[in-house]
């Protein structure tokens, strides 16, 4: 989502238009533990910017670094990889695995000149919808200082 918002000119105090960047976030979800805390931020109506578009997988083990950089390519501006607290993964050692995965991915996409605050890793469990909700505003807010995310094609358009 694009909106149009209005600000003055600085020289002649005239109205300029400018669209307000609308960022697009992927979210990978673990099926025992985030993808449940996302379902309690809904259930509990807490609020949060939509720009959120979620991934549900069975464990945060199964997230291969490609996926990430699939999607940044094919025109997210920032991914989220969620799961289980450590020590709480239903396939005990999954996001052990994710965690080295998610650094591994980070090395790569500093190689490749992206910004790291575009993917994020956090804990989320069931019982944690707030924690949630606030994960996507804060990756929101964030996303959207950083500004569109390079790599995106042009025929991808904001949402
Ligand atoms: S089942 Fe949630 S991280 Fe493995």
């Amino acid at each position: 989502m694009t909106e149009s918002e209005s600000v003055a000119n600085a020289e002649d105090g005239t109205k300029i238009e400018t669209t307000a960047f609308d960022p697009r976030i992927l979210v990978f979800t673990c099926n025992w533990c985030s993808y449940a805390g996302a379902d309690l931020a809904g259930t509990s109506r807490l609020q949060h910017p939509p720009n959120a578009r979620l991934v549900r997988t069975m464990c945060s083990g199964r997230i291969d670094p490609v996926f990430v950089l699939e999607a940044l390519r094919d025109g997210a501006d920032g991914v989220i990889i969620t799961g289980c607290h450590p020590g709480d993964c239903h396939y005990v050692k999954g996001n052990f695995r994710a965690e080295k995965r998610f650094n591994f991915l980070k090395m790569a996409l500093k190689q490749l000149g992206v910004e790291e605050d575009r993917v994020r890793l956090a804990w989320v469990s069931a019982g944690e919808g707030e924690k949630f909700s606030l994960l996507i505003k804060d990756m929101t807010d964030k996303v959207r200082e950083l500004g569109p995310n390079p790599f995106k094609p042009a025929s991808v358009k904001s949402i």
